[in-house]
């Protein structure tokens, strides 16, 4: 097996290499065209070799990477072809809501399929894309690394900010072996929602160590309303943790401001504390694929 790592997702490939069992890795060699189009060459003897391919697709560029990565290591004889997307870009439009738009979830998966045997990501925006998808594909979840992370720190309490996230605090609180509670989140617009505390909690928040757990922080409205009100209620401390760290403009700062630690993994490049989701791809990626 030999694992190839796009621009996006270098960091992570390598890693998931090792966890394999220290297989072959490599990057390849890239370079801009004049008028700004990409061209890329893969290295390494990759003919009859199952591949992994790791590239998030945060932006469009990594997009058009990802499939040019995938025509390469197909031309370059591979025998299966993994491709390994840790951020699944384009996730949120996962159904039609009015007539004429697209369904961008559905529309990326096919394009990706095209050059794939299987595909891995990680916490999707929402399991509807699993559903129909041409190939087979495979989810890891972020929330056993972070709790890796937080298993050596004080928590006490595990904090979804809304209803649709109760099973990763849920999940996170069972590995910890500690309450979890969703709060009530009403989306004012892209930018801001409002935040209410459920009318039972777990256990009195004063003085507690909270960990607010997400699977994606974007302009990190929601983790920042959810600080501050936890903060009313005099807790001792917050963490900030989630699977996919976007962290649009300044939202790693402001969300700084307001908690004691941010955590993501590492399906994305950003500043916070990172846990890995190379052991769990790994484990997908030497257990379930398909036979060739
Ligand atoms: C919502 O469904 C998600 O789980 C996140 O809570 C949301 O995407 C976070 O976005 P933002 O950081 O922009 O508030």
């Amino acid at each position: 097996m030999h694992v190839i790592g796009g621009s996006a997702s270098t960091a992570l490939a390598e890693r998931i290499s090792r966890e394999l069992g220290n297989v072959p890795f490599g990057i390849p060699f890239m370079k801009r065209f004049p008028d700004g189009e990409l061209y890329l060459r893969v290295g390494g003897r990759v003919s009859g070799e199952d591949v992994v391919l790791v590239q998030s697709t945060r932006t469009d560029q990594d997009l058009i990477e990802l499939f040019l990565l995938q025509d390469a290591i197909r031309q370059a004889g591979a025998r299966r072809l993994f491709v390994v997307v840790p951020y699944y870009g384009y996730a949120r439009q996962d159904r039609l809501f009015y007539p004429g738009e697209a369904v961008s979830a559905r529309a990326i998966g096919r394009h990706i399929a095209i050059d794939a045997d299987a595909v891995v990501t990680v916490d999707l925006h929402s399991p509807e894309i699993l559903k129909g998808f041409p190939k087979p594909v495979f989810e890891a979840s972020g929330i056993p690394a972070v709790a890796r992370l937080l298993r050596e720190r004080p928590v006490d309490l595990l904090v979804s900010p809304d209803k649709g996230g109760i099973e990763r605090a849920k999940r996170m609180g069972g590995i910890l072996e500690k309450p979890w509670m969703a709060l009530e989140k009403r989306r004012i617009d892209s930018e801001h929602v409002e935040l209410t505390l459920p009318k039972e909690l777990p256990v009195p928040l004063e003085g507690k160590h909270i960990v607010i757990v997400d699977d994606v922080i974007s302009t990190g409205g929601t983790i920042v309303e959810a600080a501050r009100l936890l903060k009313r209620q005099r807790v001792g401390a917050i963490t900030a943790a989630c699977t996919h760290g976007l962290f649009l403009r300044d939202a790693f700062e402001r969300i700084k401001a307001v908690t004691d630690a941010v955590f993501s993994t590492d399906t994305l490049d950003n500043p916070a504390e990172k846990a890995s989701v190379a052991p769990d791809i790994a484990q997908i990626l030497l257990g379930d694929m398909p036979a060739a």
